[in-house]
């Protein structure tokens, strides 16, 4: 039984669509904005899912191989131990493009990592972000890695899961990338989109590939989620469960999750401008929702 059916994620796609392409998806609960995808409620007769809407991509095939990407993507890390989320891929053609949904579930709310552990002090903290380090040590390899990130992990009962797969981080033994990711890239302006692939892209993938750039990228961006009290206390938490030599410091932190924060704001910032110039010189709608300028904590 699938989720949901085809001709309601068709029916999903034709006004949401139309939303992205209008540039208002004011109709829409949008439940997350990612760097590419975004994460929109779909209430049906048999429950509440997550549509996640990754960026269109040019033909049927490379959204098959993406589809196929996500498959081996959770199968491996099921192998690891992480309880993921039941996720259903669709593949529509919608204007001219073929754009790919990760449908899943909705989860309960307050069972999302970060509305989990606001309010807890450190101490209480600790023990639910040691499961998560150990998800997170058991499934990394040079190979393998999930997105850490405490927004990917739910907390439901007993069970931790994880709820990410949008974008596979799999590669083969010679370290070439499973999936194309500057078939992702194009929702990028395009000089923009060329930086990245040249100089950016290896450098955050390996980032995720390394227990170290996991810990630094989890702490960090406890900041971001409003939960920098509780991040110090953690490090030596953090340096224990993935065995880090030498040990991260707060400093590392902080600057990793600076350098993080300045990426992010000038792919956003050239985003801005780029739907600027599709409606104001070029006159065609700008075929991505941009997230709200978010203010971070420093
Ligand atoms: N099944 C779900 N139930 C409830 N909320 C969800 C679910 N899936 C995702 N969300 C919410 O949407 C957010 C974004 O989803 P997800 O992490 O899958 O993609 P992303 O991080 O936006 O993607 P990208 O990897 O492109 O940046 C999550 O952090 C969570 O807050
Ligand atoms: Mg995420």
């Amino acid at each position: 039984m699938p989720l949901v059916s085809m001709s309601n994620i068709e029916a999903f796609e034709d006004r949401l669509g139309a939303a992205v392409r209008a540039g208002d998806a004011g109709d829409f609960e949008i439940v997350g904005y990612g760097e590419i995808t975004i994460a929109v409620r779909l209430t049906t007769a048999d429950g509440d899912f997550v549509c996640k809407r990754l960026a269109p991509l040019s033909s049927r095939a490379s959204a098959e191989g993406f589809a196929d990407a996500i498959a081996q993507y959770i199968d491996a890390l099921h192998a690891c131990g992480i309880d993921v989320v039941e996720t259903e891929t669709r593949i529509l053609e919608s204007d001219g493009c073929w754009v790919l949904y990760c449908v899943q579930p909705m989860l309960t709310p307050g069972s999302l990592g970060p509305d989990f552990l606001r309010g807890k002090s450190a101490q209480e903290a600790a023990p639910h972000v040691r499961r998560i380090f150990e998800r997170i040590r058991g499934s990394v390899t040079p190979t393998l890695a999930p997105d850490g990130q405490l927004s990917n992990w739910a907390f439901e009962g007993e069970r931790l899961r994880y709820l990410d797969v949008g974008t596979p981080f799999l590669r083969d033994d010679e370290g070439n990338q499973l999936c194309d990711f500057t078939e992702i890239t194009r929702a990028l302006p395009r000089p923009v989109a060329a930086v990245v692939a040249r100089f950016v892209l290896k450098g955050i993938l390996d980032n995720y590939h390394s227990l170290r750039g996991q810990a630094l990228d989890f702490l960090g961006n406890l900041i971001k989620e409003g939960l920098g009290d509780i991040f110090p206390p953690l490090i030596p938490m953090a340096n224990e469960v993935f065995e880090l030599s030498p040990p991260i410091t707060e400093a590392e932190v902080r600057a990793h999750y600076k350098s993080d924060a300045q990426t992010y704001a000038f792919i956003q910032a050239a985003r801005r401008a780029d739907r600027w110039i599709h409606r104001n010189l070029l006159r065609k709608p700008y075929p991505y929702l941009l997230p709200p300028r978010i203010e971070r904590s420093a």
